[in-house]
């Protein structure tokens, strides 16, 4: 049975490219409802870089200042064999095996819709896929660093916009929020708990992430953080070490980080006993695992969404007549199908049949 995550993958790709033909349908409602994981922290807490650990693989700009200036929906797809490629929904025919060029192509569909200037930055998302067997099935948004002052002659909005931005997209209940902290800085003035305390103030829906856990004081550890005595969510936090400056301008490998990362908690004598569930590798199936749990427990909701959108698309296909000549009825058709399979899939998922999720460890 095909993944729910990747079912409601296909589901945000075709509303997204459907475009301005959805308008007043419940199409924009029923992207609002499919659940999506949204990175939150601050200016370098690491987010670039947790995102690429649980890809396993570098292909996002990175930089001083603010390199991320348009959100990143980014759906990594799990496939079973062959060669992992990148596929970006503004360039529908293009497949990218090369993740060099990936990187260059997101910065340079930034400056397409911003312009290169790193004063502006713009709502409009940019949608990338990865299919690798390396993944796991996962919806994740990368989102501007949050930021307390603007520098570099930016405007003073810049600020306001961001977090105006952030909180957009984390407002929404269905949203899960992957709250990034440094373990160098007192968590306390964490922008990332900040935001995410106000707009989900138990922790229902946040996820903590404690990154450069290897670069704290010598003689103090994460340790009560880790085992939620420090800020206290629903979700056990997860720690991280992430590849340094130098490990990336030494061209440090993902594999070979990710055992470094395992090594390090291993071998650290205070988190020997948390080793089971700290690291990129774990995260990665952890969120799989709990999308695939929350897009479950919203099936009826999202099950009646879609039968009101499947009508309301036959109504606007037949108002166009057939055969359809225009791209909006190709894509309206398109969409028809994957609402139609979505609506199997659910049942066959409720009828109690095993989920393709994944399995932590
Ligand atoms: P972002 O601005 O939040 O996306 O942060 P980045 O992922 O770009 O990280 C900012 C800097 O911190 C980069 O130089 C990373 O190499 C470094 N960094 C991130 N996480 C860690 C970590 O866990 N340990 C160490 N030593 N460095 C890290
Ligand atoms: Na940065
Ligand atoms: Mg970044």
């Amino acid at each position: 049975m095909e993944s729910l995550i990747s079912l409601v993958n296909k589901i945000q790709r075709a509303c997204t490219a459907l475009g301005d033909h959805g308008e007043g349908s419940s199409l924009p409602t029923l992207w609002d409802s499919l659940p999506a994981i949204a990175v939150v922290g601050g200016q370098s807490s690491g987010k670039s870089s947790v995102l690429e650990s649980v890809v396993g693989k570098d292909f996002l700009p990175r930089g001083a200042g603010i390199v991320t200036r348009r959100p990143l929906v980014l759906q990594l797809h799990r496939i079973d064999e062959g060669k992992e490629y990148a596929e970006f929904m503004h360039l529908p025919k293009k497949k990218f095996t090369d993740f060099a060029a990936v990187r260059k192509e997101i910065s340079d569909e930034t400056d397409r819709e911003t312009g290169p200037s790193s004063k502006v930055i713009s709502t409009v998302p940019i949608h990338l896929s990865i299919f690798s067997p390396n993944v796991v099935n996962l919806t994740l948004v990368d989102l501007p660093g949050l930021t307390k002052v603007a520098v570099d002659g930016q405007p003073e909005s810049i600020v306001q916009d961001i977090e105006n931005m952030v909180r957009s997209f984390i407002e929404k209940p269905n949203c899960i929020i992957l709250a990034i902290s440094p373990a160098n800085q007192d968590l306390a003035t964490s922008d990332a708990i900040k935001i995410s305390r106000e707009v989900d103030p138990k922790g229902d829906r946040t996820f903590g992430v404690l990154t450069k856990i290897d670069l704290m004081d010598q003689g103090t550890n994460a340790v009560d953080i880790l085992e939620g005595r420090g800020y206290k969510l629903r979700y056990p936090w997860v720690g991280v070490v992430n590849r340094s400056q130098a490990d990336i301008n030494k061209s440090v490998d993902m594999i070979a980080a990710r055992r470094r990362e395992r090594d390090y908690f291993k071998s650290t004598p205070e988190y020997s006993h948390l080793t089971e569930r700290m690291g990129s590798e774990y995260l990665g199936k952890m969120l799989s695992k709990h999308l695939e749990v929350v897009i479950k427990s919203r099936i009826p909701g999202l099950q009646s969404l879609i039968t009101k959108t499947i009508s309301e698309l036959e109504t606007e296909l037949s108002r166009l007549g057939k055969p359809v000549a225009a791209d909006a009825g190709g894509k309206l058709y398109m969409i028809m199908e994957i609402c139609r399979a979505f609506d199997q899939t659910f049942k066959e998922h409720l009828d109690g049949t095993r989920s393709g999720g994944e399995k932590v460890n």
